[in-house]
C-alpha cells in the first residue's frame, strides 16, 4: 500500500501554491506561482490584486500539482486537504481556505486548516529525516523573527522575536531606500556578495542576555550613514547591513540553542534563503557540536509542501477541521507560555 497523501494549498498572500505531500512528508509536487511581477510596480503587495490573482490561478495550480503527483481533479488520490487559514491577507486566504473546503467536500476527504507560521517550521523537515527533540527554529521572514524552542512535535516554546522589525522588513525597507527594488532581501543577498562586509560597522542592536532583537535602529543607521557619506558603494553598504543583521541572529541562535540543549538548529520562512545567514547558522552549529537543518531553497519563500507538513502534523494531533473554520489574518502561533 503506498503512503497515503495529501493536498495542501497556501494563498496567504503573494504566492498562489499547491503541493502534494506524503504522511513521510515527501513532496510529490509542488507547483508556485509567484505574483511577484504583479506587485514589483506598486514597491509592495497590493491586497485586492492578489486577491484577485489567486482567484484566477487557484484551479490550474491545483489542477497541475495533482497532475504531477499522477492524479486528476476528478480522481485527485489523495486523503485530505490542508489549506493555510493565517495569518496573511483576508482576501487572499478566504480564496484558498473556500477552495480547499469546496474540494474536501466534492473528494469526500476530511479538511484541515493550518497555521501559515506553523508551515515554515517544517521547511526543513521535507524530504529527509525527522529532526530530533529539542530543537531551537529560527524563524524569520517578511513578519516574524522569532527563536523558538521545539521540545516535541507541535510543542513550541517562544525563547525571543524582534521588539520591532521583522528580519525580512528590516531587507525590504533597507532595499526600497537604496533602490534595489521588491522584494529587497534577495536584492541585498545578491549585491551584498560582492561588497565588503566590514566596510561598514552597523550597530548590533540588542546583545544583552535576552534572545529578543531589534531591527529598526539598524534600518535607521544605514539612512544615517548614506546621508554622511552619499559617496559610499552600494555593495559595501549591503554587504555592511547583512553583516549586522546575521551577526545579531546568529549570536542569538546559538544562545538560545544552547540554553536550551538543543540537540539542532532548524532554519525557516523567506529569509532563509540568505546566503550569509545559512553559511553562519551552519557553522554556529557546527562549533556547538550540534546539527544544522536548513530548508532546500524551493522551500524558503512561501510554498505549500511546508502547509502539507504541518497540515499531516495537525491531522493527527488534533483531527480533521470544521468546515466553517474562518480566516483569521492574525493567527498567532499557539505557543507554551513565554519562560524568558
Ligand atoms: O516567508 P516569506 O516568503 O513571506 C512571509 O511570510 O513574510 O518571506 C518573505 C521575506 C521578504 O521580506 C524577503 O525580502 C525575504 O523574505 N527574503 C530574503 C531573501 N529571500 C527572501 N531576505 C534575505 N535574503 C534573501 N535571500
Ligand atoms: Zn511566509
Amino acid at each position: 500500500m503506498s503512503t497515503p497523501r495529501l493536498l495542501a494549498i497556501e494563498t496567504s498572500c503573494d504566492e498562489t501554491a499547491a503541493a502534494v505531500v506524503d504522511s513521510s512528508l515527501h513532496v510529490h509536487s509542488s507547483v508556485i506561482s509567484s505574483q511577484i511581477d504583479l506587485h514589483a510596480a506598486f514597491g509592495g503587495v497590493v491586497p485586492e490584486v492578489a486577491g484577485r490573482a489567486h482567484v484566477e490561478l487557484l484551479e490550474s495550480v491545483v489542477a497541475e500539482a495533482l497532475e504531477v503527483a499522477g492524479g486528476t481533479m476528478t480522481d485527485p488520490g489523495i486523503e485530505a486537504v490542508a489549506v493555510t487559514c493565517g495569518p496573511g491577507l483576508v482576501g487572499s486566504l478566504l480564496v484558498g481556505l473556500s477552495g480547499a473546503k469546496a474540494m474536501a467536500m466534492a473528494w469526500g476527504v476530511p479538511f484541515i486548516g493550518v497555521n501559515h507560521l506553523e508551515g515554515h517550521l517544517f521547511t526543513a523537515q521535507l524530504d529527509t529525516v525527522p529532526v530530533g527533540f529539542p530543537h531551537l527554529t529560527l524563524l524569520v521572514s517578511g513578519g516574524h523573527t522569532m527563536f523558538i524552542a521545539v521540545e516535541a512535535p507541535g510543542r513550541y516554546r517562544l525563547l525571543g522575536e524582534t521588539i520591532d522589525d521583522a528580519a525580512g522588513e528590516a531587507y525590504d525597507k533597507v532595499a526600497r531606500y537604496l533602490g534595489l527594488g521588491y522584494p529587497g532581501g534577495p536584492a541585498i543577498d545578491a549585491l551584498a556578495a560582492t561588497g565588503d562586509p566590514k566596510a561598514v560597522a552597523f550597530p548590533r542592536a540588542l546583545r544583552g542576555d535576552n534572545l529578543d532583537v531589534s531591527f529598526s535602529g539598524l534600518k535607521t543607521s544605514v539612512i544615517r550613514y548614506v546621508e554622511k557619506h552619499p559617496e559610499v558603494s552600494v555593495a559595501d553598504l549591503a554587504a555592511s547591513f547583512q553583516e549586522a543583521v546575521v551577526d545579531v541572529l546568529a549570536t542569538k541562535a546559538a544562545r538560545a540553542a544552547e540554553e536550551i540543549g538543543a540537540v539542532a538548529i532548524v532554519l525557516g520562512g523567506g529569509v532563509a534563503a540568505n546566503s550569509a545567514l545559512r553559511a553562519r547558522l551552519a557553522a554556529v552549529a557546527d562549533e556547538a557540536g550540534i546539527e544544522c537543518r536548513l530548508p532546500s531553497m524551493a522551500m524558503c519563500t512561501d510554498n505549500a509542501a511546508m502547509i502539507g507538513a504541518a497540515g499531516w502534523h495537525r491531522l493527527h494531533a488534533d483531527g480533521p477541521s470544521r468546515l466553517d473554520l474562518p480566516a483569521n489574518p492574525s493567527l498567532p502561533l499557539d505557543l507554551l507560555e513565554r519562560t524568558s
